[in-house]
């Protein structure tokens, strides 16, 4: 069974909607954690339009199982987390106007920035994980920077309806996972994974991790975050 990596950035959402102090994200954490959350994920945007430096940071101190740095290739965010060392920085691609991640990051046309930014974090012993579209030619070239996981979009399968459309793209997360670990990379998986589209990708052959953000935040809204994060660990366990 995954483990489950919890992101909390849109608690920093909520926050930075009055820039104060509630609610914090690093108390989300906590939360987070004793509820059963394998890893706390943020996204440290360049925009910083939700997670702050601060919160990385403090979370570096205060995480108990495993913080995993979601970050664009850019210098200025890279050197960042050459300071902070967290103990995964997960690659993704970045643009200001977007809602959220919108697709995997295109190792083969950024290649050159890619592969600058895996060599400096994987010097500093950071453990490397490059979010790609599930798709063999970017899982193939995942190999070429030396990084040890890579993470595929969910994305597709999230938003395709179910049905027909949505087992084709399970199958298609299904013949990308094989690969991965055919490869020898860890196998993460995320992205628009709710209750009830996330068991067909929990139960994955070889799924590592699986990193869940939006779903579980809306809930917790409804039934507190400690019960939907039980909810969750519960559902990809079984
Ligand atoms: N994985 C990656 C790489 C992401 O960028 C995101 C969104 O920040 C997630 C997982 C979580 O996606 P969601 O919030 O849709 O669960």
């Amino acid at each position: 069974m995954p483990l489950l990596g919890v992101n909390i950035d849109h608690v920093a959402t909520l926050r930075q909607a009055r820039r104060g102090r509630e609610p914090d994200p690093v108390h989300a954490a906590v939360v987070a954690e004793s509820a059963g959350a394998d890893g706390i994920t943020v996204h440290l945007r360049e925009d910083r339009r939700h997670i702050q430096d601060r919160d990385v940071q403090v979370l570096r101190q205060m995480v108990a199982t495993r913080l995993n740095l979601e970050m664009s290739v850019s210098p200025e965010i890279r050197d960042f987390a050459l300071r902070v060392v967290p103990d995964q920085v997960t690659l993704v691609p970045e643009r200001r106007e977007e809602i959220t991640t919108e697709g995997g990051l295109d190792v083969i046309t950024h290649q050159q920035r890619v592969a600058e930014c895996c060599s400096a974090l994987l010097d500093a012993g950071i453990l490397v994980s490059l979010f790609i579209d599930p798709d063999e030619t970017q899982i193939r070239r995942s190999l070429d920077f030396g990084v040890q996981a890579v993470e595929l979009h969910t994305g597709a399968y999230a938003d395709a309806a179910p049905g027909r459309v949505r087992e084709e793209q399970l199958r298609r997360l299904q013949t990308a996972a094989e690969l991965t670990c055919s490869l020898g990379l860890i196998l993460n998986l995320g992205h628009g994974l709710d209750y009830r589209n996330v068991q067909p990708v929990a139960a994955l052959p070889g799924a590592h991790e699986l990193n869940i953000g939006h779903s579980i935040i809306s809930r917790a809204v409804f039934v507190g975050l400690d019960q939907a994060v039980r909810e969750m660990k519960a559902l990809i366990s079984t």
